[in-house]
């Protein structure tokens, strides 16, 4: 029996879900769970390629700016990340429903659209 709380030996301790140190790797796999998720959480109001178009922006919510438009550090993963986890001017925090994993995914997804075909 090992104390409560500690680790088991060999073992390496995980960063905080949250520290900006979590960025998993883009892989195929995770830009393809990243599309999925962003046609859930995030084309509503961004349009299903980050035009800022949705169908909730054309019933009359503020149009977001297409991402293509953003400049590279707007467009940096960990930003976006940081915009789901924490909202940016009129778009709300998104943490309670996109969870870690996806916002990773999803940023990954964003930080190429427009850039790449
Ligand atoms: C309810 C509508 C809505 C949803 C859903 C939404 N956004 Fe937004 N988003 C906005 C609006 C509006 C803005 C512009 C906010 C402002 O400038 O005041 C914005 C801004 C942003 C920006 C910052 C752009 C900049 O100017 O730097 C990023 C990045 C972004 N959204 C990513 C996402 C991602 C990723 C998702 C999905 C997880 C998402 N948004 C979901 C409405 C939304």
């Amino acid at each position: 029996m090992r104390p409560s709380g500690t680790l088991p030996e060999g073992s390496v301790p995980r960063p905080f879900p949250g520290a900006s140190t979590d960025r998993p790797a883009a892989s195929p796999a995770l830009l393809a769970r990243g599309r999925v998720a962003y046609g859930a959480f995030c084309a509503p109001c961004h349009g299903a390629s980050g035009g800022g178009d949705g169908s909730v922006v054309q019933r009359g919510f503020p149009a977001p700016p297409p991402f293509a438009s953003l400049d590279e550090a707007a467009r940096a993963p960990a930003r976006i990340v940081d915009v789901i986890r924490h909202g940016h001017g009129r778009m709300r925090p998104m943490a309670e429903q996109v969870g870690n994993a996806d916002s990773w995914s999803i940023a990954e997804h964003v930080s190429r659209m427009g850039t790449e075909p």
